[in-house]
């Protein structure tokens, strides 16, 4: 065995596995070059019939081949182990800046995830929600409210009736109906709230729209004031604005409630009216059949619409009718 023989197998080795192109060439390089039939593995295997001599000599010669085309195997797996994943890495690039073909799920009105809002922060306290009709009769919409239809108050409220005149219906002007209708229905105790659609003949400008939102809350039970009325209206304001909320009662007139208030907010440095709110006027408990000696009650109302304005510094009425997506989805509630 002579050892320019042996170099040259192993120069042939290091040849092939140079020029292999990827691995399943080099795979062919080493079966032909380091495999059980190359030339090494060949020599190597007739070291047994040598002398103890020429076996030292010739093992020395094939073993250093043999580590000699292993390192140059090696060295050449790994060369083309990093080609073949850099390959990989470019051809499955996965392009995230291209457009995909999402279905839009649709999502919550901000005047729905407020109304959900207030409804669960009430929930949580024991009231429960009653919700009554928008064709509202007018009976329960002003008479049964202590607004007899010569009363001044009528005009407060530019009403939608409905032909024809003499079926006495309207769309409800507000949510307060829906107080006499709980009343009706319920022995107190009675803490409810009634969210809902309320109607008025206005046109739609940067403050008002004829379609818009109102919740009102009422509660009836024995020894009820105004200490709890304010109470409850610190906590729902907190609730609604944060806790730096302050409330202000400020004296006005419903002719269904007796005292009355509006109810303003202190909030981003200025006072802003919330809504109205008072101790349930005793004609009408009286109306609803609630005994006046036993029970007095308080009850509030605001807009929902307004609400969501003051809140998030809305100026624009049209952005919350008009259900324009880039003004709804900054309010994030996704189905
Ligand atoms: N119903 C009144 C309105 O729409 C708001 C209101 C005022 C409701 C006082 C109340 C209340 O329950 O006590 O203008």
């Amino acid at each position: 065995m002579r050892q320019e023989e042996v170099t040259s197998w192993v120069q042939d080795a290091q040849a092939a596995f140079l020029a292999a192109t990827d691995l399943d060439s080099l795979k062919a390089a080493r079966l032909a070059h380091a495999g059980d039939k190359s030339a090494v593995a060949l020599a190597s295997r007739t070291l047994g019939s040598l002398t103890p001599e020429e076996k030292a000599s010739a093992g020395k010669i094939i073993g250093e081949a043999k580590a000699q085309i292993a390192q140059a195997l090696a060295e050449a797996t790994a060369k083309l182990e990093a080609q073949r994943d850099m390959k990989v890495l470019l051809e499955e690039v996965v392009d995230i800046t291209l457009p995909v073909n999402r279905k839009h799920r649709g999502g919550l009105h901000p005047i729905s995830i407020i109304k959900n809002e207030v409804s669960d922060f009430f929930i949580e306290q024991g009231f429960s929600v009653e919700e009554g009709p928008e064709l509202e009769s007018g009976w329960l919409n002003f008479d049964a409210l202590n607004i007899p239809a010569d009363h001044p108050a009528r005009t407060m409220q530019d009403t939608f009736f409905i032909e024809p005149v003499e079926s006495g219906m309207v769309l409800r002007t507000h949510t307060s109906p829906v107080q006499i209708r709980s009343m009706l229905t319920q022995e107190p105790p009675i803490y409810v709230i009634c969210p809902g659609r309320t109607f008025r003949a206005d046109e739609l400008d940067a403050t008002h729209s004829p379609v818009f939102h109102q919740v009102e809350g009422l509660v009836i039970d024995k020894g009820i004031t105004m200490a709890h009325l304010k109470g409850v209206l610190d906590n729902f304001a907190r609730h609604m604005f944060g806790s730096d909320v302050e409330t202000r009662l400020r004296p006005s007139f419903f002719p269904f409630t007796e005292p009355s208030a509006e109810v303003d907010i202190y909030f981003n440095n200025r006072w802003i009216e919330w809504g109205g709110c008072g101790m349930v006027n005793p004609k009408v408990l009286a109306t609803c059949g609630i005994d006046t000696e036993i029970y007095s009650g308080f009850a509030f109302g605001m807009g929902l619409e307004r609400t969501l304005m003051v809140r998030h510094g809305i100026t624009d009425m049209h952005d919350i009718v008009e259900g324009d997506l880039r003004f709804t989805r900054q309010f994030g509630v996704g189905l």
